[in-house]
């Protein structure tokens, strides 16, 4: 059923503003959530979020890894309001491997944050999601932290970004003095320079002291103090530059504003909150079937990008996290479930904010609903009131470390099956097959060695059983598309045929070289790098 669009519909969709933060580890992404929800009001006072960061999971088992390891494996949503926007951040996993998990909640972003460590600059983590991201076609809004500590000259960073990262980088800001000296920013866009003090050490909101007026002129560069000739010969080259502002190249991913700041002691972090908000797009059309699905304009749609099972050890159940992509949703709401046909009435629907939950009654597209799972949706399905409406999937990726299950000897095979079904569909791993073999040759893949500790401890910890891995020597794989005879593969010793969850054929392989030999010799065989290569393009 359709809701008509009211103009308080469109008020409410317009003002959402979904993101998430990407960042190489110690980058300072806890620190920089736990300001913006201070700025946001969502915290009276900063240092909860990174003192718990080792112990904030104690009421869950499985997350007892996390504990261990004083690492985030899982992701969750934030939200607040700030001036008349509303902001969702989509938080990811911060280790170090790289995680589907990451990959999904980005498709589930309207835009991203880099954020950057002043003395590290661009680091691999980063680059995979920037990559991730312009592959998505998102606006990546860069923000350089940890100013408050001596690093690396700001117009190094930007030309290190331009370089890796293939961006043209336009500053929004500029630092004025580093390190213990960092005292401000001067706003490019604006024509005014704030100044930061207090803060006590960042527990709090700065005091912030603004002077309008050009970089050169007697009041800015009297509040510049010392800094002020540094300031102004980096602003000059900056406009002897002449990079320009391009909405149209922000969102496309070519141009990316940067501000700078650091999350530690707060300086920085409102005037980069207030404008990003401003410049960061509400949510955008998707991509049905060829033909952008409106957000406001159209009745309800969404579509999920992540289940989670066991969050709560209490209550074993599994959530559905939905990105809303159009219209209102509402307690209650009859819409239906594409993929199956079957209409559904979502009672059971929560809000959820890191690991808080609260009944929702309403939200709007833009937003994020958990759905109680009763074993129906999978990732990438679509729920919509139109039943025309197919968003893309969401592309799974070649995994880059490969284990075969050891299934000999497993006393409860059963719970063995259920566990890693349930841990497949929720993405933890990948599962691969041989064609013959049955569960005796399942092989799991993932992108780095902390997934099967995920898996191996949430396997003991929910279902009881061991499981038992030996590591294979694949390191990718390719999904053939065309000009693929699994008999040319009988003998090979390289690479390995197998079958994906979904019963696509898929090779792996040792090295990337295996496979540029085997297309040098098959002229007609085409491989991806992920079964269904049009979803990235389809995705927006
Ligand atoms: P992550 O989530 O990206 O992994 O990073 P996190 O916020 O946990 O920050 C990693 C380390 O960097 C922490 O130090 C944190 O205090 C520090 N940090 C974050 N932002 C800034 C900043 O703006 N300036 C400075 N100087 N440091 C910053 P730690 O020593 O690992 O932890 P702790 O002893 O501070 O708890």
């Amino acid at each position: 059923m359709s809701v008509p669009v009211t103009n308080e519909i469109r008020r409410e969709i317009e003002r959402r503003r979904t993101f998430a933060i990407i960042s190489h580890p110690d980058a300072g992404k806890t620190t920089l959530t736990e300001k913006l929800l201070l700025y946001g009001g969502a915290l009276r006072e900063a240092g909860a979020v990174r003192a718990q960061k080792a112990t904030r999971h104690a009421t869950s088992d499985w997350l007892e890894l996390e504990k261990q390891r004083g690492i985030s494996v899982s992701s969750s949503v934030l939200h607040f309001e700030f001036d008349e926007h509303r902001v969702n951040i989509l938080d990811t996993p911060g280790h170090a491997d790289f995680s589907e998990d990451t990959y999904r909640t980005l498709m589930a972003a309207d835009s991203a944050v880099m954020l950057i460590d002043a003395a590290r600059g661009v680091e691999p983590q980063t680059r995979k999601l920037c990559e991730v991201c312009k592959l998505r076609k998102i606006p990546i809004f860069t923000f350089v932290n940890k100013m408050d500590r001596h690093g690396r000259d700001p117009l190094d960073i930007m030309g290190e970004i331009e370089e890796v990262l293939g961006m043209d980088v336009v500053p929004v800001n500029w630092p004025v003095g580093a390190g213990s000296d960092f005292r401000g920013v001067y706003d490019r866009l604006d024509r005014r320079l704030v100044t930061f003090s207090g803060g006590d050490h960042g527990t709090h909101r700065v005091d912030e002291t603004v002077v309008a007026g050009e970089p050169d002129s007697e009041a800015v560069m009297e509040a510049m103090g010392p800094f002020a000739q540094d300031a102004l010969d980096g602003l000059e080259l900056l406009e002897g530059a002449g990079a320009e502002f391009d909405t149209e190249l922000v969102a496309s991913g070519l141009q990316t504003p940067m501000f700078f700041g650091s999350a530690l002691t707060n300086f920085g972090v409102h005037p980069f909150l207030e404008r990003f908000l401003e410049m960061a797009p509400g949510p955008m059309p998707r991509v049905s079937a060829g033909e952008p699905v409106d957000p406001v304009e159209r009745p309800f749609s969404g579509f999920v990008f992540k289940i989670q099972a066991n969050m709560d050890p209490d209550h074993r159940d599994r959530i559905a996290f939905v990105r809303i992509c159009s219209g209102h949703f509402v307690k209650g709401l009859q819409t239906s479930h594409v993929r199956t046909g079957k209409s559904i009435r979502l009672t059971n629907s929560t809000l959820l904010m890191g690991k808080d939950r609260a009944d929702v009654d309403e939200a709007f597209a833009g937003d994020v609903v958990g759905l109680f799972d009763p074993g129906l949706f999978r990732i990438g399905d679509t729920l919509a009131d139109e039943k025309k409406i197919v968003f893309a999937g969401i592309p799974i990726f070649a995994p880059e470390s490969y284990m075969r299950v050891e299934v000999a000897g497993v006393q409860k095979r059963k719970a063995l099956e259920k566990g890693i079904g349930q841990l497949v569909q929720e993405g933890v791993v990948q599962l691969f097959s041989d064609p013959e073999g049955g569960s005796a040759s399942w092989i799991l893949g993932a992108m780095g060695p902390l997934q099967f500790d995920v898996m191996k401890h949430r396997l003991k910890s929910e279902y009881g059983v061991d499981l038992t891995l030996s590591s294979l020597p694949y390191t990718l794989a390719r999904w053939p598309q065309a000009g693929f005879d699994p008999e040319d593969f009988k003998y090979s010793e390289r690479i390995r045929v197998v079958h994906d969850r979904d019963g696509n054929w898929a090779l792996l392989a040792q090295s990337p070289w295996d496979f540029d030999r085997l297309l040098e010799r098959n002229e007609s065989l085409e491989l991806a790098e992920t079964p269904d290569p049009s979803l990235f393009e389809s995705a927006h």
